[in-house]
């Protein structure tokens, strides 16, 4: 299993911020954003990982990360994306990469505070197919939408304005080799981009995805709201562990 984080796009939704360094590069609490999806697939015992990136900075990811020492690995591998073109556009810039092997792919800017773990463990023993993660929220309209038919997993629909279930389709995403053929075969959408959404319905219309339910904390941070609202928990998380540490309490 090899791992990607996608971190490319523009980041337009948080300009000013983005006019002068990429999104995944902004903070969360006291550490960049792109930390956080390295260490989730660090953590899910995942040690080759491409970083996919774009922009006019693509040069300080490799300053920042630069062979991934810092999370125990030996190596990190880099492509760049031309354009904002689409999730799905980013994701076939793996292939290489990929090699055939199975691949978690996790968008830069998806935060969880718990481990995918047993997702990739469970998906390494199947022999085909795709997984995805969802995570049941209070406004899926932001996102793709799980819609269900019983216990099956009938379609995603992308933001929708009536949500069919209240099952927000994660940043995080398992693959078998299959995926770039797929993508090889997907048109643009009406925003002319190619959208992970039509890759993991294409599974849906095989037979061949699956699904987790994830308990944990879950947010993007794509938008000042979100943005706000992930450094507001991991901050709090931090403070939390530092006061309840007797050697470190920084409130008294
Ligand atoms: O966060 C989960 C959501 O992410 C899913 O529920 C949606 O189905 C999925 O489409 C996506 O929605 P967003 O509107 O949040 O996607 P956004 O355009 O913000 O891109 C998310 C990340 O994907 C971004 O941080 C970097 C990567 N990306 C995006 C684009 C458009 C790329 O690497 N290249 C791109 O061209």
């Amino acid at each position: 299993m090899k791992g990607v984080v996608l971190a490319g796009g523009l980041g337009t939704r948080l300009g000013p911020l983005t006019r002068i360094t990429n999104k995944h590069l902004l903070p969360i609490y006291d550490r960049p954003m792109i930390y956080y999806p390295i260490q989730t697939l660090v953590d899910a015992g995942i040690n080759e990982i491409l970083i996919v990136t774009g922009g006019n900075w693509a040069g300080d990811f490799l300053r920042l990360l630069g062979n991934g020492k810092e999370f125990g690995l030996r190596n990190l591998d880099y492509t760049y994306q031309d354009g904002e073109k689409g999730i799905a556009h980013a994701l076939a810039l793996a292939e290489h990469f990929a090699d055939e092997d199975f691949i978690t792919v996790i968008l830069g800017d998806n935060i969880i505070d718990g481990s995918i773990r047993p997702f990739v463990d469970n998906f390494k023993n199947k022999n085909r197919g795709a997984k995805i993660v969802l995570k049941k929220v209070e406004h899926p309209e932001r996102f793709g939408v799980a819609q269900f038919e019983g216990d099956t997993l009938v379609r995603i629909v992308e933001k929708p304005i009536e949500p069919p279930s209240p099952y927000a389709v994660t940043g995080i995403y398992m693959y078998d080799s299959d995926v770039f053929d797929i993508i090889r075969d997907l048109a643009p959408s009406e925003r002319g981009q190619l959208e992970i959404t039509d890759v993991n319905n294409a599974y849906i219309e095989r037979g061949t995805l699956t699904y987790d339910i994830y308990d944990g904390w879950w947010t993007d941070a794509g938008t000042f709201e979100s943005l706000f609202h992930a450094n507001t928990h991991i901050a709090r998380q931090h403070i939390a562990s530092e006061s309840a540490s007797p050697d470190k309490n920084i409130l008294s």
